[in-house]
């Protein structure tokens, strides 16, 4: 079992004012103050019962509250899209640990953004080798075409402009990411990075064109066949319930002298699990086991029959197991 240890003791009282990493819009590119909202403006935004009810869920995945920070911080930046000194206090009230710890989680981690952003964050890399490609010639172009300075966001409120250390794409520089993605190029209306092909002027303003383009479009999250949430929207908070629900792993039939005797292996977090069976070309339902069971019997199963699981967690649904014949 891995034990968190707190660097000191949490103390859950009133939150002081107090200034706290009051250079920290600097240090991530991002050039203006920001108004930071009050602890109860926050709390009145993330108490809500969907929150409360994903946070509880979260909390009883790990055996300290404190591991779930990275999470709760997650859920705050998708609520609010970023993440201000006072939520970072809400976190560590919910995780039982000093604000102190969780204001050095939220501040390690870039992918937490401690301003507003645009709607689509660039982020150019200024690390040495796209430095040597021609990094600084990319960025005064894109702050010349966006019409803002690093670290500001357009009127529009469509691009914020950040620049970050190495990217780990160094062999393709100069290199950015458009929000989470890697992008020096523009194929079959995806933003791409082909291999040895860095940013340019073309390059760049076709990747403009493409967040523009994009913004108009209203899209909805990618889910699975069955609903499950599997991935978020470019240039939107991901939803709070991002991430499938694990599906059955190892599954496994063997026919007996009962029908066909099923076995698999589920993560703790599955709330229902619901087995299938091909017939006619169609799945249809043969049996629900509970979640802490490790076998179920198809009685009217046969040799050569297919089977497949699907697990539920909560309100989210995986994706199918393999299917596997009996
Ligand atoms: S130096 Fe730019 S990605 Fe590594």
């Amino acid at each position: 079992m891995i034990e968190f240890v707190s660097n000191t003791n949490f103390a859950p009282s009133e939150p002081k004012a107090e200034k706290v990493g009051e250079a920290l819009h600097l240090q991530l590119g991002h050039k203006s103050e920001v108004a930071q909202p009050s602890f109860e403006e926050i709390s009145a935004k993330l108490g809500t019962p969907e929150i409360k009810a994903r946070i509880d869920f979260l909390l009883k995945q790990y055996p300290v509250k404190q591991g779930a920070l990275l999470e709760v911080l997650w859920i705050a930046q998708n609520e609010l899209s970023w993440v201000p000194h006072a939520a970072v206090k809400w976190a560590a009230q919910i995780c039982q640990c000093s604000p102190a710890h969780a204001w050095g989680v939220a501040t390690f981690y870039t992918m937490y953004k401690h301003a507003p952003t645009g709607r689509f964050l660039l982020q150019f890399c200024q690390n040495i080798c796209c430095h040597i490609t021609g990094a600084e010639n990319i960025i005064s172009l894109a702050e010349k075409k966006l019409r803002i300075k690093t670290g500001e966001t357009t009127e529009d409120n469509l691009f914020t402009i950040v620049r970050v250390e190495c990217l780990g794409a160094c062999g393709n520089g100069p290199v950015m990411l458009v929000n989470d993605d890697f992008a020096t190029d523009v194929a079959d209306g995806k933003l791409v990075m082909p291999l040895n092909k860095g940013l340019n002027e073309e390059r760049l303003d076709k990747i403009i064109a493409w967040c523009r383009e994009n913004a108009k479009i209203q899209r909805e999250h990618k889910r699975d066949p069955l609903g499950g949430v599997t991935g978020a929207v470019h240039g939107e908070p991901q939803p709070t319930d991002f991430a499938p629900a694990p599906p059955a792993l190892g599954v496994k039939a063997t026919v007996n002298e009962n029908g066909v005797a099923i076995v698999w292996k589920i993560a703790p977090e599955v709330t229902a699990l619901a087995i299938e069976r091909k017939s006619d070309n169609k799945w249809q339902l043969v049996g629900n086991p509970g979640v802490k069971d490790k076998e179920f019997v198809d009685a009217s199963g046969k040799p050569g029959c297919e089977y497949r699981i699907i697990a539920t967690s909560g309100e989210r649904v995986a994706k199918p197991s393999a299917v596997f014949t009996s």
